[in-house]
């Protein structure tokens, strides 16, 4: 069983990394093979919408022609049994390197009769963890949560199974005085101690698991 972590936040530190290498530690609790992959270290391009993935009776069907750092990441996703994707909340939605990845990985398998029974290679198990500054309250008033309900979804049509872990009310800066912050929670989170709360670093744990388990 291999479980492979996509992180699509330039920071390595972030909550977006921590969260997933939490995933990771309830895998290998499991017993599972874990990599982990920023798709900031790589070069790529989105979807160039070529249809070549669609092309009836053609080597290309089901898979993305393009030559970059995605090629070798997607033939090894095609032999990993759960995915992890995690992206940072950028103006309501997942970051750019993030949404230009799943684009890529998503559409080769997009079956266009919209069962799901497209021509993916296999289940895979997968789940998106999205980080964001902004409290519950605000996510599910702003529609933030419904369009990653959606999403993650559409990630479960395309690829056999999905869920989604959000992580709301984040910690931006390690020093708060440093920096231009004028939202009204800046004296509870410049104190703030712990920077993820141990319930969500369980859930993220527990996601791990239950990843590579059922
Ligand atoms: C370009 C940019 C746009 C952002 N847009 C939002 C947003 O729309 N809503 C929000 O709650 N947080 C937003 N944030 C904050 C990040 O989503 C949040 O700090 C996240 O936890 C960062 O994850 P990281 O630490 O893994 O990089 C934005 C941050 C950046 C840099």
């Amino acid at each position: 069983m291999k479980l492979m972590a996509i992180c699509g936040s330039a920071r390595k530190q972030g909550n977006t990394a921590k969260m997933l290498r939490q995933v990771m530690k309830g895998a290998e609790s499991a017993g599972a093979e874990t990599e982990y992959v920023n798709l900031f270290d790589l070069t790529y391009t989105s979807c160039i919408s070529c249809y070549a993935c669609k092309l009836k009776n053609s080597k290309s069907f089901a898979h993305c022609t393009l030559n970059d750092d995605l090629k070798p990441l997607l033939e090894r996703i095609e032999k990993t049994d759960a995915l992890v994707l995690g992206s940072p909340v950028y103006y309501g939605n997942l970051s750019g390197q993030m949404r230009s990845f799943t684009d890529r990985l998503l559409f080769q398998y997009l079956d266009y009769g919209g069962r799901g029974t497209g021509p993916k290679p296999k289940v895979f198990k997968t789940a998106l963890v999205a980080t964001m500054n902004m409290n519950r309250d605000d996510c599910l008033k702003r529609g933030v949560y419904d369009s990653l309900v959606w999403f993650s979804e559409v990630i479960g049509h395309t690829l056999g199974s999905s869920e989604l872990l959000t992580l709301t009310d984040t910690v931006l800066f390690d020093d708060y005085s440093k920096y231009v912050y004028l939202m009204p929670d800046l004296e509870e989170k410049s104190h703030r101690i712990e920077k993820i709360s141990p319930e969500d670093l369980k859930k993220a744990f527990d996601l791990g698991v239950r990843l590579v388990c059922s």
